[in-house]
């Protein structure tokens, strides 16, 4: 049976992904670092559990150790936390908090399997992002920030896995109903205007699109579409965008 290893697993499109790769009869490990939530999800769908910090280079070793010699088949790199602020508001403790995840999560746990995977020839690595790793909003400098160091690692594996067999995606969705923003208060107040334009999207919704990518490989996805339309025009005229979002962001 094939293997899955997803990060972020205890809430939102963590959860929801091993749930809907469970459903379709993948084995999976599921980690994050709250034990319980993991053992009710456990209890949910007999997915495997081990509980960790995703950014602790030595929990990371021990969960390597603990598959012996085992490589998945798939990762999905959905940890990820911190809080929007100016940067003069962010302390040095919250700013290392929010590189260690997503950033530093995706890259251990890439770092620890990617060897077996290239050994193997085969792999899919999702990265799951915001569309702040493409153009940041007002008061979300550390968040963008690690959302960007995200994005670029990926297009740095996507250059060197290219023709390894192993391959990097990079998934973005706009605004996802999970608890992000109960986890992260005075999040969601911040969010630009321009996310009530497109749909916000379940977790559920997240984890078919995410089985999507998987049945049709590919190295970047976004959504909803009309997002992934703003991010085409971005692409076009970054400064447009960037000013809209700007005038529509909300200035506590
Ligand atoms: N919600 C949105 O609107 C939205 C939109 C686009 C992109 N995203 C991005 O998608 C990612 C997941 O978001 P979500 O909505 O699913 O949020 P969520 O419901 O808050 O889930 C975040 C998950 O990350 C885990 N996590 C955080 N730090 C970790 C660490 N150091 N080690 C291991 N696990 C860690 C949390 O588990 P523990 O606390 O148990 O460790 C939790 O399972 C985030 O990076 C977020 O920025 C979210």
């Amino acid at each position: 049976m094939a293997l899955a290893l997803v990060t972020g697993a205890s809430s939102g499109v963590g959860r929801a992904t091993v749930l809907a790769l469970r459903a379709r009869g993948w084995e999976v490990l599921a980690v994050a670092r709250r034990a319980a939530h993991l053992e009710d999800l456990a209890s949910d769908c007999a997915a495997a559990i081990h509980p960790l910090d995703a950014a602790d280079p030595k929990a990371v070793d021990a969960l390597l150790e603990s598959l012996r010699g085992r490589t998945p088949d798939l990762i999905v790199n959905a940890a990820g936390a911190g809080r929007w602020h100016r940067l003069e508001d962010t302390s040095p403790a919250e700013a290392r908090a929010m590189m260690d995840a997503p950033f530093f999560a995706a890259f251990l746990i890439t770092r620890a399997f990617l060897p077996g995977m290239l050994k193997r020839g085969s792999g899919q690595i999702i990265h799951v992002n915001s569309p702040a790793a493409y153009q940041p909003w007002p008061h979300s400098a550390l968040y963008a920030a690690s959302r960007g160091a995200l994005r670029s690692l990926h297009e740095a594996l996507r250059q060197d896995l290219a023709g390894s067999g192993v391959m990097s995606s990079h998934i973005t969705f706009g605004k996802v109903s999970s608890d992000y923003f109960l986890s992260n208060p005075g999040t969601e107040e911040r969010l630009p205007k321009i996310a009530k334009t497109f749909r916000t999207l379940s977790p559920e919704d997240c984890a078919t699109l995410i089985l999507r990518l998987i049945d049709r490989p590919k190295a970047e996805a976004i959504h909803p579409p009309l997002m992934a339309f703003y991010l085409t025009v971005w692409r076009v005229w970054p400064g447009l965008v960037r000013w809209i979002i700007r005038i529509t962001s909300p200035r506590p």
